[in-house]
Parts: structure tokens; sequence; C-alpha cells
């Protein structure tokens, strides 16, 4: 197969930080001698006592990575102090609501000033270095504050995304016993209100009830809706804030203490928390933040991500402010008031650089043109995509329609474990093809092997493991290390496995063609089969569950649950939205069913074990390459479910 290619574009060359023989000659460094590139790039943050260590890692035996083990920093104070010379009136963050009236402006001296105070707040309250803080927030500012003001005082944060059910948001702070909780009144999206402290007052009370006592709730008033309050546990804000000391100084963390939890969904069991720590998270972040946008000093950055999501940890907060950038925080939706608000936004506030999913240009596609026409999207000079594999056509439309041929695509493949991006084109450096996520950045060495493990060369598909560590990768499963090594080194024997399953072309680009476990990913969301099978069979008339992603034209993935119902049970529509219901209030909407087809039996092995491959045909509705169906305990199972399929052509 020969695509095409988009050449470098000329302005972009002209402007790069980093130009083809740059990335070249860098890469060859970073992974000839790790530690003599990394110790340079190790500087591009600051040290309160500077690192002799510089790498000390191995993805064999017990696993365990640590980079710039002996230094000592903080990352709130290099994502804020020690920019306040240079750029204390400089706007930090562009605040965009989800009303477009409604937007506001915070400079570095203001960030400094409400980070020292909330994290004042949060140790009047009893907050020490180590403990879990949860935050649920909408996209407010706020969010980025109480995530900074964690860092400040060496709290681990947890940040849950708005999205989740009382159930999930319970499960993750017991999970990592988190006693303190940064919340909002609610969330407004698309002009519709998130219940987010009714849904907290409910984590809370099931978290009781699994040993974890919640000490207290932190609530910013957003819409002003009235909500519940429990005196004595729950914090108002505004008021704290303002009797807190505008002062605090960054607590002295070693490279290797941890900064965040970020909970993940896996193939199996509950969902992990992912650990970051303080070092090498934030030199990698804030390295591909400069070199994969090309960012330069004065650039007005927007990353459309929710800050529930690693990329809004990396990619709005961590690595921008790291970098003393400008970065947006848009609390809305792409289509409200209406499809063509990203470009409006992009020339209200003069965006440079825009970086989304493909799920949401494949909506704003389907929505027309004349959306994007409106607006005159002069400023924008470097597009950027993440989450999910993004289809040729939806490049093309991004790159002709919205880029008008003028911006390169940065197609970023990275994951919540890897903590920063891995696989990427360099704007000015990196020809481009539509769909591939090109080359590795600095550091990365991957690899693609077959089924047994052998390593493929050349140009071939197979599945994608990283060879050696980078100082963004997740240190551990927090409070589980055994699950840590079993989910990504034992598969390939001191190999990094990623999951996903990759070409690579006979130019050495990298194109990932998605999950090869059964993780899914609904409009870049990432979600486990088993997650939601677990929710399904939690309801009574279910007795068992199997879950797969069919092709979706918007969401990349859609869910299609297969229910096999109690004895006596009837499958009807009735019963299909009640199953619908029940998903969204176990685990959130990001999960509701797209399919439910009921079945009377489920095709499986003579052991037991249901043959998934089966159900992923059908729900394709592809079923005339069904495969060997012969080792099925009982074949005629499967001429029901093709019978009953929901996704007839
Ligand atoms: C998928 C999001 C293709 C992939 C940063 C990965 C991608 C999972 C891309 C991680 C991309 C992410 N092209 N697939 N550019 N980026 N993915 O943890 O399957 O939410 O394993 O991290 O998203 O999702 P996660």
């Amino acid at each position: 197969m020969t695509e095409k290619t988009h050449k470098v574009l000329k302005a972009a060359r002209k402007r790069a930080l980093i130009d083809n023989d740059t990335y070249l000659s860098w890469y060859r460094q970073s992974t000839k001698n790790p530690e003599k590139f990394w110790n340079k790039h190790g500087k591009r943050i600051d040290w309160f006592k500077p690192y002799t260590k510089i790498k000390n890692t191995s993805f064999s035996g017990k696993v365990s990575i640590k980079w710039f083990e002996d230094g000592v920093t903080n990352v709130s104070y290099n994502c804020i102090d020690r920019h306040l010379k240079k750029r204390g009136s400089q706007v930090a963050i562009i605040w965009e609501g989800d009303n477009p009236y409604d937007d506001k402006k915070v400079t570095y001296n203001e960030l400094y000033e409400q980070v020292c105070r909330l994290a004042n707040v949060m140790k009047s309250n009893g907050v020490r270095k180590g403990d879990r803080v949860t935050i649920y927030m909408p996209m407010i500012v706020e969010a980025a504050y109480a995530m900074l003001a964690c860092a400040r005082i060496g709290a681990i944060h947890s940040i849950v995304f708005g999205g989740f059910s009382p159930d999930a948001l319970a499960g993750r702070i017991v999970d990592c016993d988190s006693s303190f909780i940064i919340t909002a009144d609610e969330g407004l999206r698309g002009g519709r209100t998130i219940p987010l402290k009714e849904n907290t007052d409910k984590a809370v009370e099931i978290a009781g009830k699994n040993g974890v006592a919640v000490k207290n709730v932190l609530v910013v008033r957003r819409t002003g809706g009235s909500v519940g309050w429990v005196e004595g546990r729950d914090i108002d804000y505004q008021k704290a804030i303002q009797a807190a000391k505008p002062e605090c100084p960054p607590a002295k963390m070693k490279a290797e203490d941890p900064l965040f939890i970020l909970y993940t969904s896996g193939s199996t069991g509950k969902p992990k928390g992912v650990l970051h720590t303080t070092g090498g998270y934030l030199v990698y972040a804030s390295m591909t933040h400069q070199y994969v946008f090309d960012y330069h000093d004065g650039d007005i950055y927007w990353c459309t991500a929710d800050v529930g999501w690693v990329t809004g940890h990396s990619y709005i907060v961590y690595g921008p402010l790291a970098n003393g950038a400008t970065t947006l925080m848009f609390e809305g939706v792409p289509n409200y008031p209406d499809a063509g608000r990203f470009w409006d936004v992009v020339d209200k506030h003069q965006v440079n650089i825009f970086y989304t999913a493909p799920t949401a240009i494949r909506a704003l596609m389907g929505a027309g043109d004349d959306f994007v026409k409106r607006a005159s999207r002069k400023s924008l000079r470097t597009l950027g995509t993440v989450g999910e594999p993004i289809n040729p056509e939806a490049w093309e439309w991004y790159y002709h329609v919205v880029g008008e041929e003028k911006c390169p695509i940065v197609d970023t493949w990275w994951q919540t474990e890897t903590g920063g991006i891995m696989i990427t084109p360099l704007p000015g450096a990196t020809d481009l093809k539509a769909g591939s996520a090109t080359r590795p950045f600095f550091g990365v060495q991957p690899q693609l092997v077959d089924g047994d493990g052998n390593v493929l060369d050349g140009a071939t598909d197979g599945n994608l493991c990283i060879v050696d560590s980078w100082p963004g990768q997740m240190r551990t499963v927090y409070g589980d290390h055994e699950r840590f090594v079993q989910t990504y080194f034992s598969t390939y024997k001191g190999k990094y496995f990623t999951g996903d399953g990759c070409r690579r072309d006979e130019d050495g680009y990298y194109w990932i063609t998605g999950r090869v476990d059964d993780v899914i990913n609904v409009s870049g969301h990432r979600m486990g089969t088993a997650e939601v099978e677990s929710a399904l069979v939690s309801h009574d008339k279910v007795s068992e569950a199997a879950v797969v992603g069919y092709p979706h034209d918007i969401k990349g993935q859609g869910i299609y649950c297969y229910v096999t119902l109690m004895a006596g049970e009837k499958g009807n529509e009735t019963l299909r939205k009640d199953l619908v219901k029940h998903v969204r209030q176990e685990i959130g909407p990001i999960a509701s069913p797209d399919k439910i087809q009921f079945a009377p039996g489920l095709p499986k092995t003579r052991s037991g074990k249901i043959m998934r491959r089966i159900l992923r045909k059908i729900a394709e509705d592809d079923f005339g390459s069904l495969g060997d169906t012969s080792t099925l305990a009982e074949p005629a199972v499967v001429d029901d479910l093709i019978e009953n399929r929901q996704n007839k052509q």
C-alpha cells in the first residue's frame, strides 16, 4: 500500500525548533546514549538539588523505573514560580466558558496567588505530603489550581472525570484511600448541568460503607445551583480561599515522589491507578509539548481535552505551564451553541496551536464546511489529534478544510501509561501521511512483535512494544506493583506491551491499528469491556453478558452488548432502556451501550471461554468469515446470534 505523502510545509520548516536533520541526529543520540541525552534535557526544568543519577530502569524481573532519582524539585514551582520574573503579567490560562459570552484570563501572577491560597486551605485542613486528593471537577480554572496546589504541597491528586457516576467515583476514592475531595456544585456542558456535588455526596456515602471516611469536601460554586451541605465536612471554596494566605512555599519533592494517580481501563478487572511521579514526568511532558507542537514563546495553545483524562494533565496543565505557555481551557462541547464553536473560539482568542480528538473532527466534518468557513482561522499554525486512530478522510478534512493546507497535523500516539506523546510527527521535520502517527519521539524505541514475541523487522504488522524506558513512563499501579508487572511486562518478557496493534510501512512510519486486547475506545474514551460486562451482570435480570466494540462512524467504536437473561425473563425495549440506564448508573454516561442484543446463549469453547472473535464479527455484521466454529460447545447459538444481530446493514 502506498499512501500520499504531504511534504513538510515550507513555513513550518522555516520556523521549526527541530528540522529533519536535527530530529534524526537527536533521535540517534537519545537511543544510543540515553544517559547523555536525558542528562542534557532533564535540565529543562529547575531543580532545587540537581540530579547526578539519570536513568535507572529495568523492564525485567520486578521492573523498576527511576529517572533523575537523586534530584529534588517541585512541579508547581516549575509551572508557576520560575516564570514570575519574566512573565508574571503574561496570561497563563485563558478560560472559555460553556456560554460563549463567558470567559476569563488568569496571569501567572494570579495563578501563583490562587494556587498558594488553595494549597494553604488544603494544608490547614490537614492534607499532607503523600496524601491522596480526589478532584471531581468541571473544566474550570479551579481544576488547574487544584492540581497545582496538590503538587505544591506534595499531595497526590487523583482526578476523576466528571462524566463518571457516583459508583465509579466511590471506587476510585476507596482504591487510593482518599479523604479529601475537591468538586463543584454543578458542571455545565452544552447548556446542561451535571450534578457533581450530588454525585460526590453519594460517592462519599458509598466510600464510607467500604471503609474509607472522607473528611472534607471542598466545593467550588460554579452554577450557584442548590446543593446539599454537610456541616463540618463541606467547605466553601471561595470563602476558604479568601481567608487563606497568598504565599505557600513549594514542598521539596524527590524526582520519584508521586505526582498523580489516574485511573484507566484495562482488559481485565477494575480500572488501574496509573501512578506518575515528579521529575521525569515533567521533563517529558514539557519537552514533548514544546517540540511536538513546535511551541514558541507567545503562542496561544489550545488542547480541547478534559483534565479528567491524561491529555488534560500533560497537555492542558503540566506541559504547557512548565513551558510558560498560554493554555486555553474550554468548559463546553464542540457543538454548542452550534458546530462552529471550536473555530469561533480559535478566532476569538487567536489560537495558534489546536489539539483535539478524531471523534470531534468526524462529528464536525459531518456538520458541514460552512461552520468552519464562517471563522477566519488565520491564527492557526499547527493542528493535532490524539486518542484514537484517525481515519484518512477525517485527516484530509482537518488538513484541507480546517487548516487550509497551511497547518501540519501532528497525529500523536500515546497512552495514560506513557505520560506523554510517544509516536508523532514534528511539524517542521516530518513528512505527513494521513492516518499515520509517523515516527517515534526522542528516546522512544518501538518494536513490533508477533503473537509469540518474535521481533518483526521492516514493513510489517504486529503488536506494539516499547523496549526501553523514557522519563514520562508510569512507575507502578498504585498499591499493586505486581499488577503493573503482569499487565505490561509479562506478555513479552522484558518489553513494555502497549496493548495496541500497529503497522510499520516501508518508510518506517507507524500506523496504530487499535487495541488488540479487550479494551475499546469510544469517542477517545478508553473502556474495558469487562467493566461494562460487570455493570450489566449486576442487573438482577441479567445472567451473563459479553461486550465488544464495533466500528462507529463518529465515535470510532460503539459498545455492543450481548446479554443473556435470567430464566423466565423476556428481552424487550423497556428492558433495553433499563439496562442502558443501569450501566450509566454503574459507570457513567460515557459507557452507555449503543446496541443490546438479547441472546439465549453465548458462543463458548468446551472449556467455557467466550469466543469474542465470533461476537466481534457478528457485531460488525461480517459473519461470512466467522472462522473455525467447530470448537464451540454449542455451534447452534451462533445461528441465533446472527439471526438477531442488531447491526444488520
Ligand atoms: C489509542 C490517550 C491511534 C491507543 C492519550 C492507546 C491512539 C489508547 C492514538 C490510549 C493515536 C491514542 N492513534 N490510537 N494518535 N492516541 N490512541 O490511555 O489505542 O486514554 O492505547 O490515552 O488510545 O488511551 P488513553
